[in-house]
């Protein structure tokens, strides 16, 4: 959920958009499950699809008058996501606009400012889907676009100051972008009562840990204490198959070991976490939107209670592509910022079945290469991850004179915003040809490489 103040404005992809706002006389732009609860709220009905429908559509707009769509082409490509379909219009609204298995698939009422948009403008699959964005607050809701990454810079800083007072805080840093970017802007506010924390679990990719932590010292000059926990996490790991079971035990092994290390500390109050809107949307319990907790997304998820810590999470509002804004404003090296994201769980969820010191190996090389050679090939868009998957398939091979039984290696490249929707990435068949000669050349006991071509949904960007 986005709002612009107290007095502007309110777009909501949110089950916990109170309804009280509704009544408030503010423009509202519902989101798919908030043009739900918009048609519910005034009066309208809905029903259940049959089948839920995902992906893209392609979009009809009915009424070229409305503000909302003002630029927007009659037929335009939307992501949908979404298994409830409006039935009957609230009093007072209009049918904006179709597609081809939603025949409501936004709806508006211009008196009073209220509209209701069954695809998702926010992402970037949908093709018009900023115009919408910028004409809700532009000739809607009358907003005037004066926000630059600047003032978050400003404001989040004086936030930080005053919750923090004079209050120590420490910060686990993952590798990752988000967490460094968050313990930038803690650093910058509170200078060095923060601590941050490296927990080398072992399932960071190939030269990474040593890489990210020379940029955390060296350039960020960031309080670091590293902890080589890999043989730990290993251990705990062994005989382990099922996704969620991995990423709860690395979530719980995580906490143990930055709790052993964050005891050596004195005095502190405050954790840092580099929490995203995108991870506060997916880690939704049930009852809400997301129905079904799609992962356990881990990062420190659990500490602050444990620990008795206040929980400081300074980019929740914020998308990727805007942490990285913010990293790039903070002065960050561009290196740090354009890292692809990468889950807190590591490899060990892009291991299908059991995680073994020998197949973080298999996968670490082969996922190497595959970003040796993306990174090196002139593509435009470029992928905005990719990495290889080791599954447990073994198949049939001939190498040399001889035959192999060996192990399936995947690869998944995708492009996406903010990693809630993706779509699979059209490499060219040469760069692909070159990354599975690779792997299955330099890699022992890989002898087949397949692509992945499912976009997000219906499938998720990591396999476990
Ligand atoms: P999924 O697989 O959920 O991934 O479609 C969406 C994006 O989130 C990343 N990801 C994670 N990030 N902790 C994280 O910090 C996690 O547990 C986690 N699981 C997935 C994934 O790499 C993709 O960019």
């Amino acid at each position: 959920m986005l709002t612009g103040g107290p007095e502007s404005v309110l777009l909501a992809d949110s089950p916990d958009l109170d309804p009280a706002i509704l009544r408030s006389g503010l423009p509202v732009l519902g989101i798919c499950y908030g043009m739900q609860l918009v048609t519910r709220h005034f009066g309208g009905e809905l029903h259940k699809l049959e089948r839920a429908e995902y992906g893209p559509a392609v979009l009809r707009v009915d009424a070229g008058s409305s503000p909302l769509f003002a630029g927007v082409p009659e037929r335009t490509r939307v992501w949908m996501s979404h298994g409830d379909s409006v039935t009957r219009l609230p009093r007072g609204f209009a049918a904006l606009a179709s597609t081809e298995r939603c025949a409501v698939a936004a709806i508006g009422d211009e008196r009073r400012r209220i509209y209701g948009v069954q695809f998702h403008p926010e992402v970037a699959h949908t093709e018009h889907g900023k115009a919408v964005l910028e004409n809700f607050l532009r000739r809607v809701a009358n907003v005037p676009p004066d926000w630059a990454m600047e003032s978050f810079v400003d404001t989040a800083t004086e936030e930080i100051r005053a919750r923090l007072g004079d209050a120590r805080a420490i910060c686990a840093l993952s590798g990752g972008v988000d967490s460094a970017v968050a313990a930038t802007l803690v650093a910058r506010a509170i200078g060095e009562r923060l601590t941050c924390v490296f927990v080398d679990h072992g399932l960071l990719r190939k030269g990474e840990a040593q890489s990210v932590l020379a940029a955390f010292r060296d350039v960020l000059h960031l309080d670091v204490r590293t902890i080589d926990a890999r043989a730990r996490f290993v251990r705990a790991l062994a005989g382990v198959e099922d996704p969620e079971r991995k990423r709860i035990i690395i979530g719980h092994e995580f906490i143990a070991v930055f709790e052993e290390a964050a005891r050596a500390i004195p005095d502190v109050r405050f954790l840092v976490q580099g929490t995203l809107y995108p991870d506060v949307i997916e880690s939704k319990t049930p009852q809400s939107k997301a129905g079904h907790k799609i992962k356990s997304h881990h990062n420190v998820g659990g500490l602050p209670e444990k620990m008795d810590l206040e929980l400081l999470e300074p980019l929740r509002s914020l998308f990727k592509d805007e942490v990285r804004e913010l990293g790039r404003v903070l002065g960050l090296p561009e290196h740090v910022v354009r890292r692809q994201p990468f889950p807190g769980p590591g490899l060990a969820v892009r291991i299908i079945g059991d995680v073994t010191e020998e197949r973080l190996a298999i996968v670490r090389d082969a996922d190497a290469i595959v970003r040796e050679e993306i990174d090196a090939a002139p593509l435009d868009p470029h992928p905005w991850q990719y990495f290889a998957v080791l599954t447990p398939v073994r198949s049939v091979g001939v190498m040399g004179d001889g035959r192999t039984y060996a192990t399936l290696v995947a690869v998944r490249a995708i492009t996406s915003d903010d990693g809630m929707t993706a779509d699979w990435a059209r490499l060219p068949a040469e760069l692909l040809e070159r990354i599975s000669t690779r792997i299955v050349n330099e890699v022992a006991g890989v002898n087949r490489v397949a692509y992945d071509i499912t976009s997000k949904p219906p499938a998720t960007v990591e396999w476990e």
